[in-house]
């Protein structure tokens, strides 16, 4: 591997479908099926698509919340690399913690009921033996004072129910970065919040990043978030990635037709890439045993049955300089 911070190879989960009259044990739904990327050092990847497309199941299996069925996913560590879709030694797994964090959707998800602020922010530096007990006390208030929980003191001792969204999602954001991790998983982290602590809650994000170096998987359904939050996104669709590349030439000059929809449905705060419509039909389903065709077929307004319709999914290809595409009809553009 170069210097990429994660690389993943050939990811894939498959969940057993419930067995049922109209379902036998050999059935299975298809959420990521066989998707590479890399983030390097730094590098915020922004991870996008539709409900039900694979993004939390990739983000949890980045973090070894879930288990694969296939492929890997290698993280650099002080200039070695770990498979830690295949860890088993206990050093790697210790190291591995406090490396990569994740922030989840709902931080209620991430927290214990029963312990404070202080005890859920300070957990991996206890759990890891890190400093003293005034060391960690002085570290909790810091990054309290840096998520805008102010004073630190008046936080420090309450208990999840006693905090708003926004504020459980700056405890989860302090707890994620008090062990400075070098890989951050963000699963739709601002969704749940009111619109008006969004943006700063973002800001708050790319800040402590840049700072820290720490390198993202930011999920989300909203280009305009990833757009703000992310240097470069992967478009998801039934577990592929249909497009990926630079953030603005993404959004500037999609290639792929589901991209072309998603951007038509949803405006993105520049009125330079307001773009004619383009209509999706029907709606996305899951992708149980698929049929071996382009997964957007049904959907694609410009699909051919003669092409699309009787070969696998398009891999994807670099169509235009550090610009991938996985579809037959995208041309390959002229160096
Ligand atoms: N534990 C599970 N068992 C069976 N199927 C699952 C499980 N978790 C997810 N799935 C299915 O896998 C597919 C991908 O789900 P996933 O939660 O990763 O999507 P998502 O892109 O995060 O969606 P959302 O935007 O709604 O959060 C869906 O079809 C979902 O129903
Ligand atoms: S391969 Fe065909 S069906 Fe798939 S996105 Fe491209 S044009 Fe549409
Ligand atoms: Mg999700």
């Amino acid at each position: 591997m170069t210097e990429a911070r994660v690389e993943v190879k050939d990811l894939e989960k498959r969940y057993p479908v419930q067995k049922s009259v109209f379902r036998s044990a050999k059935d299975f739904i298809h959420a990521v099926d066989g998707i590479n990327f890399r983030i390097d050092p730094g590098e915020s990847l922004g991870l996008v698509g539709e409900s039900g497309c694979g993004k939390t199941t990739t983000g949890r299996m980045l973090v070894k919340l879930l288990e694969v069925t296939g492929g890997e996913v290698l993280l650099q560590d002080s200039g070695e690399v770990i498979d830690i879709s295949h860890i088993t030694d206990k050093d790697d797994l210790k190291r591995f913690r406090s490396d990569v964090q994740m922030i989840f959707q709902d931080p209620f998800e991430s927290m214990n009921p029963r312990r404070t602020v202080y005890d859920t922010i300070a957990e991996p530096l206890t759990v890891q033996r890190i400093g003293t007990v005034p060391d960690r006390e002085a570290k909790v208030a810091e990054l309290l004072n840096l998520v805008g929980l102010t004073p630190a003191e008046s936080f420090m001792f309450r208990f999840p129910h006693e905090l708003s969204g926004g504020q459980r999602q700056r405890v989860a954001i302090a707890r994620a970065l008090i062990v400075d991790p070098t890989f951050v998983v963000a699963d739709e982290p601002t969704s749940m919040l009111d619109v008006s602590i969004r943006i700063s809650v973002m800001d708050l994000m790319l800040k402590l990043a840049d700072r820290l170096n720490v390198s993202y998987l930011y999920i989300t359904h909203d280009l305009a978030v990833a757009r703000y939050m992310c240097d470069r996104i992967a478009v998801m669709y039934l577990g592929k990635i249909v497009e990926l590349a630079d953030t603005e030439d993404l959004l500037g000059h999609p290639m792929h037709p589901y991209t072309r929809a998603l951007l038509s449905a949803v405006p993105v705060p520049d009125p330079s890439y307001q773009r004619p419509p383009v209509e999706i039909k029907g709606g996305i389903s899951k992708s149980i045993n698929p049929e071996p065709r382009c997964r957007f077929y049904d959907r694609c307004p410009i699909a051919r049955e003669d092409i699309c319709g009787v070969q696998d999914h398009p891999p994807l290809e670099e169509k235009a300089p550090n610009h991938w595409v996985a579809c037959y009809l995208v041309d390959k553009q002229p160096a």
